[in-house]
């Protein structure tokens, strides 16, 4: 009996089937079928539909898991450091590699995200998503480069970032990344370590600036966030500067990736244009891939021709 029972189990693994077809299928009676078929029911082994006057049985659908999204936090003590510009520029590398990456501002206080790109008119925002409950896909906007970004209001409300995480279980969001844009100093920062599971550190190669990072490793050690590393942004090879490896020595974490002082991010700050799509072989772009692609678990090493054609790609643009 427990044979004949398992048998049917098994035929209906991958497909949904009427008694009659049961039946066929294992050579018995129909009403033999049925008394099991209605039997693994009451067992809640089986469900069963009712399609016309027909009778088809299913094994029980499990509910539906929606993986929730990576939430990176691009994080710095000091202000101007090149988060957002950072935030911008990665979201554009991850979605090269094909990964879902959306920006989110979580600067919400002096946000910036949406008028670095030359974006400003949001019906919907963060801000509406959180305090008025309104549908976070609805506050999804797309630059013309393609990039999605998701903007807190341009208004200086203080609203709870952390309350996010119960908005985004949906299944648009599933195997994607969200790059958090992040305020600078070190309190505002506590929401955005709340809501993320991720978080990157950007410095300058000066003192100052990777002094505050012991100080926000500190704080973070409060939350449940896993450090992944260090950007270091605006390296010029100066002499003045601390070099990679000291910072690396001091902060105990890996360099993620040393984005050079490049011309072309002022310059696409200017267009309203991510740098990373103005030249996507220049050599700040190189580095956000090189980074993007240590996100997500591999090497890229840029051939000698991509060096080359970020020589000229810019040119005219
Ligand atoms: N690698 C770079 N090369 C050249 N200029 C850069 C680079 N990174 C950032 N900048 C310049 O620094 C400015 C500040 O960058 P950004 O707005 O990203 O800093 P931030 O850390 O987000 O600032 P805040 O803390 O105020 O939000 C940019 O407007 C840009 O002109
Ligand atoms: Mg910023």
């Amino acid at each position: 009996m427990e044979e004949l029972e398992q048998k049917i189990l098994d035929l209906l693994k991958d497909n949904l089937m009427s008694v009659s077809q049961i039946a066929n299928k294992l050579n018995i009676r129909k009403d033999v079928a049925a008394a099991y078929l209605e039997s693994l029911r009451q067992q809640g082994k089986l469900e069963l539909f009712e399609v016309g006057k027909s009778k088809v049985y299913i094994l029980p659908r499990r509910p539906l898991e929606v993986k929730k999204p990576r939430i990176i936090g691009i994080v710095s003590g000091k202000g101007g450091v090149g988060k957002t510009v950072i935030s911008i520029n990665l979201t554009a590398a991850l979605n090269y590699f094909g990964k879902n990456a959306i920006a989110l501002d979580g600067d919400v206080k002096t946000s910036g995200l949406g008028l670095q790109l030359g974006m400003y008119y949001f019906p919907i925002t963060l801000n509406d998503v959180v305090k008025n409950d309104k549908n976070i896909l609805s506050a999804i906007y797309i630059h013309p480069s393609g990039l999605r970004i998701i903007p807190a209001s341009l208004s200086i409300e203080q609203i709870q970032v952390s309350a996010l995480s119960k908005f985004i279980n949906l299944p648009y969001f599933e195997n994607s990344i969200l790059i958090v844009d992040s305020p600078p100093g070190l309190e505002d920062i506590r929401e955005i370590l709340s809501f993320c599971e991720e978080i990157i550190f950007v410095t300058l190669p000066e003192i100052p600036s990777v002094a505050n990072i012991f100080k926000l490793q500190e704080i973070c050690k409060e939350f449940n966030v896993k450090p992944l590393g260090i950007i270091v942004n605006r390296y010029k090879k100066d002499k003045h500067e601390i070099s990679i490896r000291e910072i690396e020595r001091v902060c105990e974490l890996p360099i993620l990736g040393v984005i050079p002082e490049d011309k072309i991010i002022k310059k696409s700050i200017y267009k309203k244009y991510p740098s990373f799509f103005l030249n996507p072989y220049s050599r700040s772009s190189l580095e956000f891939k090189k980074i993007a692609a240590k996100l997500l678990g591999f090497n890229f090493k840029p051939s000698l021709t991509s060096k080359i054609k970020g020589l000229f790609y810019g040119l005219g643009k």
